[in-house]
Parts: structure tokens; sequence; C-alpha cells
């Protein structure tokens, strides 16, 4: 990985990309060094996608996804270009990349989908293929050609998830009914997403209607999304935040200082369960005990209609040294354990709204998640 200087400290971040497709080179922004630093990481390789999504250089459901899209025509591109021409064999290599992109995180769903999505395209373009190479057309075109249109679907996939942001801010926002304050947590910001964000999408649409007083962001142990990330796209656009430690959640909620919790999802099952950054749950009991409504906000894409609850969702564990060191300094005794998990699992029975681009789900179970699944995009997804 190449890292490319920016000196775009003070860049609206709605002008600042977390992932970016420039002349054939995907460029991450790495967001471990946010806010201190604004540099962009040159991927060159699919191995070096993998491990950046491994190692939070890119972080967020559907950043994950997208970043995996970029990925795939990397691993297309190299692979033709180690063999001159499409065949079985580099079929089987790219699906073989596309297995070690898939093992790079464990929980969230889009890396999952964005993979599936890419490889029936390239189930589709092998078919085209070696239809066209027995006809006139010339090798080397049908290979641009199978690139160029996995270019094209990791573009759209990035796009899409664009527009669905910008639809679900609008469909949020209209929950909050008058000027309130809000709590969120970790990072569902633009950084998180193709960019505008989900959680932060409803945040940024809201605060411009004048619904928003003040938002308070946890800081979001031990990666501190909350402090380095969300506060920094909420300074950036003047909007009023306070970063608060986790354990000052039920004070706040006690004081009666919010009025709803505005959370993003890294993979929502099929009884309406939300599996997201860990913290997430505790917010949603102490929300259902002090009166504080719970809002989950998340594109189609991270829902998992095959997966029965979120109790059969694979919870990453990370590594210990993330929670026994601080900034790369020892801050517990030698020799102490450390349980990592990365997330946990809401139960639908504490949310009180899920909104994604085809629309909001009031007290979700498996019954509305499914007739949601069934309806037809409010985006023409082609
Ligand atoms: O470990 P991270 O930073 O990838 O976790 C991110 C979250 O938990 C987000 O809330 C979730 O992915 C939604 S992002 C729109």
């Amino acid at each position: 990985m190449n890292p490319v200087n920016k000196t775009a400290q003070q860049k609206s971040v709605t002008n600042v990309n977390a992932i970016q497709w420039q002349d054939g080179i995907l460029m991450l922004l790495d967001q471990r060094v946010l806010p201190e630093k604004v540099v962009y990481l040159q991927l060159s390789n699919v191995k070096a996608v993998a491990e950046a999504i491994t190692d939070m250089v890119v972080r967020g459901a559907p950043a994950i996804g997208i970043t995996a899209a970029f990925g795939v025509v990397i691993a297309a591109r190299d692979r033709l270009h180690g063999s001159g021409a499409w065949s079985e064999s580099v079929k089987k290599a790219v699906f073989d990349d596309i297995e070690l992109l898939a093992a790079a995180r464990p929980t969230a769903v889009n890396l999952f989908w964005a993979l599936a999505r890419m490889k029936s395209l390239i189930e589709a373009c092998s078919e085209t293929q070696s239809s066209e190479t027995e006809s006139s057309v010339t090798e080397s075109s049908a290979n641009d050609d199978i690139v160029d249109k996995l270019l094209d679907e990791a573009k759209n996939i990035h796009q899409q998830d664009i527009a669905a942001n910008h639809l679900m801010g609008g469909l949020g926002a209209e929950l909050l009914t008058k000027p309130c304050n809000v709590l969120t947590h970790c990072n569902a910001g633009a950084l998180a997403t193709g960019g505008y964000g989900t959680a932060l999408g409803v945040i940024r649409h809201a605060h411009k209607a004048g619904k928003i007083n003040h938002v308070y962001a946890d800081e979001t142990r031990p990666w501190l999304q909350g402090a380095r990330l969300t506060a920094w796209e909420m300074k950036q656009e003047q909007i009023p935040v306070s970063l608060l430690v986790e354990g000052a959640a039920a004070h706040l909620m006690k004081l009666g200082r919010v009025q709803w919790v505005i959370v993003g999802a890294d993979r929502i099952t099929a009884n309406g369960d939300a599996v997201n950054k860990i913290g997430t749950y505790s917010l949603a009991v102490l929300a259902r005990h002090h009166g504080v409504k719970f809002m989950v906000v998340a594109p189609t894409s991270t829902i998992d209609m095959q997966t029965a609850t979120g109790d059969d969702v694979v919870i990453e564990n990370r590594a210990a040294a993330e929670i026994l060191t601080f900034s790369g300094k020892c801050i517990a005794p030698e020799g102490v354990n450390a349980w990592n998990p990365a997330f946990d699992v809401t139960p639908a029975s504490l949310i009180d709204a899920i909104v994604c681009e085809k629309g909001v789900i009031l007290q979700p179970g498996s019954e509305k998640m499914s007739s949601m699944a069934n309806r037809s995009y409010l985006i023409d997804s082609r």
C-alpha cells in the first residue's frame, strides 16, 4: 500500500470520499489515522485490499462491500494480465481471490452481498465470452470487456449506496416529529458508506430540516470511531456535537437529554434483529428503560433474509491487543486477558424503527421484514 498524503485536513467530509477509483487505481482514505492525518492508500493488488478491510483502513458495512467490489475488479485485471486470456482457470483464480476478500471480516453482510453480485456477473460474462470467442470477436477485446463490466458494476454498487443513503436520510428524518437531541454510536456516516451515511445521513437530513438540536456521539472503544470519525464528520458540517464515553449514556438518558438513539447496522436478520458495533445492544436496553426511541438505519444490502436471527450471525472477535493497549502503549498489567467482540445483537423487540431505502418498518418482526424484502426498490437498481 502506497500512502499519498493529501493536504485536505479541513475539506468538508462530503468532499472527502472514503473510497475512490482514479485512473484504474483504488484509493482508500486511511481511517485509522483520522482526524489527525488525511492519507489515501493506493491498493495495487487483491491481497492488499483484503488486508485493508481486516486492518480497518476502510470500515463500516457498506464501505467494506464497495471496497471488496473494487477488489474483484483488481483481481480480474491482474489474473487476466498474468494469463493473457479469460478461461476457466482464470475464473477459478478470481473466485479464489473472492474467497480471500470474503475472509477479511465476518460480520458485515454487505461484504458477502457485494461479492455475490460481482461473482454472478463473472458467471454471466464467462458464458457470453465463450460464445463470443467462438465468433469473430477478438480475445483481447473480450477480456477488456469483462474487466470494464466488473468496473461498471463496482461503480454501480458505490453510486446506489450513496443514493440509498439520501433516501434513508429523508425517511428517517420524517420520524423525528419535533426538534430533539439524538445519540449515535460508532460511525455510520459518509466514511462508513459510499458517502452521506446511514445514521449520520438521517442526522444530516434532520439537522438541515431544523429537527436536530444536538448530537451526542459515543466515543466507541476500542477504535474510537465515534471520537475520531463521527465527531469529525459532524464538526465539519457544523452540526453541534458532544462526545461522551459509552458509560455516560445511561446518565444522559436519565437526565432526559436525548430523545432518539440513531445507529447503523452490519447485518439485519430475517426477524428484524440488528447486529451492530459492540455497545449498541446496551444502548437499546437503556433506551427502552428510559422511554427513548431507537432507530436503526441500513440499506437493503445490509438485510440478510437468509439468516433467521441475530444469534445465528458470526460475531467478529478482534485481537486482545486492541483493548490492552492505547495509542501503542500498554494500559493493562502484562499477561492480562481481554475479550474483544466487535459487534453485538440488538433484538428486534427493542427497535422502534428500521429505516432502509425501501421504506420504514415500525416495531420490526419477521412478517414486516419479509414484506419489506418483497417490496420493489424505490431506487431502480439497474
Ligand atoms: O468495526 P466497524 O467500524 O467496521 O463497525 C462499523 C459499525 O458498526 C457501523 O455502525 C455499521 O457498519 C454501519 S455503517 C453505515
